[in-house]
């Protein structure tokens, strides 16, 4: 509806980012987290590879207790994708803080206002929705809507997955990582198309998704006992690095769902919410999923997540007692609203994919330049970065991740590791010059990282 205007946004490029201290993390940083170390267990790679403190963030800044400014490349943890403290958010917060605060799940004005608000913008019909704290509450309600909706169990998810750290959803993913005491009864896992790393291709090299949808058919036969409810898929694979399907993949997967009466449910918990430049990622595709969670940008940082499903599954979630103690407060459902309202009026899903242009065109080259850049992908606001040791073997390159992490780190720019791929997710508000600014950093360090590993 409206249009960006990067003026609201705009930083000094002369300011930000900058280094003040003499090293980093600096004295203030060093001392309050060694305290907070006395008591707090464990904590995320991000924090201890580079473990700063921040004090305030502002749009998409950031600045720690020692003066550092930073750019933000993480947003949070794909978190505040409209940056940090928009005005409009926080004010809707905090007006909320000072009329209800909790009301169970009574109905509210605000919630009204906020589901309205959301029929506008999602697509096709998915019109059953709950509201909940945590994107991981939001994809257990999911599994279990799903069960209630067809009667059956089991669920198939996908290698290399995440969706949460409670019991099923932990089943979801990779457990030695995660430490499930053993995936639960009827979750199955089975490899999705990357096409950097494919498993099946066709004579010319390309990936063949027809052979992965074979594959599943197989399976189901062999391996479940046919009583798959669910396909649960990340649209684009955050954890793992960002791993984004071919675009066949999901209007197949849907068709082969749809034949066998399973329904397909997107965790959009990282993806949506103008992350990718639409509102659903699985827009990108053309696919209106069964279920759907939606987390981390739905409220732009305040705990505020959501499960929604097909009008014709609404009445299982029914049956599935939904609710919650914090689900659908009346701040959570006001920075809810604030945030949708702040993407249309700000025009910023034309934004993000304006922004996802500039960042194909910065990293286009450097595959090719860099003896250790395997791969660079890009969907909106999310990239990834793949670092190997060799280009034919692909061998994954742990070190250089992190030395990548920690170089721009140290110039100013705060954002995720992750192994040997480099993961950002800058908020979408951002300036152009600003995002370029940040694409020259990372360039910069894996350039010098490259050398010092001697490549
Ligand atoms: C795809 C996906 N699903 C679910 C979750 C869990 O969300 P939360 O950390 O809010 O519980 C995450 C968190 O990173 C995620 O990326």
């Amino acid at each position: 509806m409206g249009k960006y205007d990067p003026s609201r946004y705009q930083i000094d490029l002369n300011e930000w980012p900058k280094i003040v201290t003499s090293e980093l993390p600096g004295p203030k940083s060093r001392e309050l987290h060694s305290k907070a170390k006395k008591y707090i267990r464990g904590l995320s790679g991000q924090v201890r590879l580079f473990p700063v403190v921040f004090e305030k963030g502002y749009g998409c800044t950031l600045e720690d207790v020692d003066g550092n400014r930073y750019i933000d490349f993480s947003s949070g943890i794909y978190v505040t994708t409209l940056g940090h403290c928009h005005p409009k958010v926080s004010e809707a917060v905090a007006k909320a803080a000072n009329t209800l605060m909790n009301a169970h799940d009574f109905t509210t004005p605000i919630k009204v206002r906020l589901l309205e608000k959301m029929m506008e913008v999602l697509p096709g019909d998915l019109k059953g929705v709950q509201l909940y704290d945590s994107g991981t509450t939001a994809v257990e309600a999911g599994l279990r809507t799903c069960r209630a909706a067809t009667g059956r169990y089991e669920f198939i998810s996908c290698f290399r997955d995440f969706h949460g750290k409670t019991g099923h959803a932990v089943s979801l993913a990779n457990m030695t990582k995660l430490s499930g005491a053993g995936r639960a009864q009827g979750f199955y896992m089975v490899p999705r198309p990357d096409t950097y790393r494919p498993w099946w291709t066709r004579a010319d090299g390309s990936l063949d998704t027809e052979k992965y949808l074979e594959f599943y058919d197989d399976f189901i036969k062999n391996a479940t006992t046919n009583q798959v409810a669910a396909f649960v898929l990340e649209p684009i694979q955050g954890w793992a690095g960002s791993i984004m399907p071919p675009d066949d993949f999901f209007p197949k997967l849907s068709r082969f769902c749809k034949e066998r009466g399973i329904l397909l449910m997107a965790d959009e918990v990282l993806t949506g919410w103008g992350r990718t430049g639409k509102w659903l990622c699985m827009e990108h595709w053309g696919v209106v999923p069964d279920v759907v969670t939606l987390g981390k940008g739905f409220g732009n940082g305040f705990p505020v997540t959501a499960m929604v499903v097909r009008e014709e599954y609404a009445d299982a979630v029914d049956q599935i007692s939904a609710s919650t103690s914090y689900g659908g407060n009346p701040m959570a459902c006001a920075a809810a609203l604030a945030s949708i309202e702040v993407i249309q009026e700000e025009g910023l899903l034309e934004h993000a994919l304006e922004l996802e242009e500039l960042f194909r065109k910065k990293m286009a080259d450097w595959p090719s330049k860099y003896a250790i850049v395997g791969d660079c992908r890009v969907k909106g606001c999310l990239m990834g970065v793949e670092l190997v040791k060799d280009k034919v073997t692909k061998e994954p390159f742990d070190e250089a991740g992190k030395l990548v992490y920690q170089t721009a780190f140290r110039k100013g720019l705060a954002w995720i590791p992750a192994g040997h791929i480099l993961r950002m997710s800058p908020p979408i508000i951002m300036p152009n010059e600003v995002a370029a600014k940040a694409m020259d950093i990372i360039e910069e360090s894996i350039a010098e990282v490259q050398k010092q590993l001697g490549y």
